[in-house]
């Protein structure tokens, strides 16, 4: 049977592990070819080599999201090597804690640089790859629950993610413009399972977050890697064709509230 995203030709940024990871595998399992980016390159060979031992096809870069150049050189190297380029996940983030009187300018400002400004390098120079394959193409940007909802510690973070969800709708509206098309869309996920948490679980314990956590999700609990793959997967793949410049919650329900 045809997987999902059969013969299609992804990269991942951030994809050494947490939701990159996740998404990887997935995309993988679902038949495309996919290109795990990431800062750390030893993680990222692993996760690629486990791909290509379970019957996959993965390729590993490394690849710091906030550098321009080495955006354009990656995008062009994976294309020749999965053949074309027609989905990009723009992943790659870090959290940060901090409130508009807490959080210094060189914080906020890395902050928008890793969560923002690397979703508008992946948008600006992956379009032109992606047209040159012919096909249409997919952009998903992973942003935040806190994209859309803030929080009191949150300022650079909330922002950031903000953009990200605007960002993704202008991206939409000017691929809508091409031929072939490129839709894109941004994903809201609240808390999930990841290494992201680990700073959070090293100070408190990790049945402290899991408790902490769970409690302001109306589902009573955090989420899985895979609840928000799957998300991924579905706006990846051509179910989603008419489907661009618009925002889904991976959440809990907690923006219900
Ligand atoms: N896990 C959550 O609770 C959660 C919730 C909402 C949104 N998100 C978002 O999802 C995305 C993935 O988060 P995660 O939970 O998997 O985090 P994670 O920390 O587990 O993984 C992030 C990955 O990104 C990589 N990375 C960080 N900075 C990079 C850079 N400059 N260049 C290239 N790679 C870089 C890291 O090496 C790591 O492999 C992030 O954008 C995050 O903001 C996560």
């Amino acid at each position: 049977m045809a997987g999902r995203v059969q013969g299609k030709k992804a990269f991942i940024t951030g994809g050494a592990q947490g939701l990159g990871e996740a998404i990887a595998r997935m995309f993988a399992r679902d038949g495309a070819s996919v290109t795990v980016s990431d800062l750390n390159i030893s993680k990222a060979r692993d996760v690629a080599e486990s791909i290509n031992a379970s019957g996959g096809k993965a390729f590993a870069y490394e690849h710091d999201v906030t550098d321009a150049a080495r955006w354009e050189a990656v995008l062009q190297e994976a294309a020749a090597d999965m053949g074309g380029l027609n989905i990009l996940v723009n992943n790659a983030g870090i959290a940060s804690a901090g409130s508009v009187e807490t959080e210094t300018l060189d914080g906020w400002k890395r902050v928008m640089d890793i969560d923002l400004d690397s979703v508008f390098l992946g948008c600006r120079f992956a379009m032109p790859v992606i047209r040159e394959s012919g096909i249409p193409g997919s952009i998903v940007n992973i942003s935040s629950i806190a994209g859309l909802i803030a929080a009191h510690n949150s300022a650079a973070y909330n922002a950031a993610k903000a953009g990200v969800w605007m960002l993704s709708k202008s991206v939409a509206l000017h691929g809508a413009r091409m031929t072939p098309q490129i839709r894109c869309n941004s994903v809201h996920p609240v808390f999930i399972d990841t290494p992201i948490l680990d700073v959070f679980k090293k100070q408190i314990g990790e049945q402290a977050v899991h408790d902490k956590l769970s409690r302001q999700v109306p589902m009573g609990r955090i989420g899985e890697p895979d609840d928000v793959a799957y998300m991924v997967l579905y706006l990846a793949s051509d179910e989603a064709k008419f489907v661009t410049g618009a925002e889904f919650k991976v959440d809990g329900g907690i923006s219900a509230m």
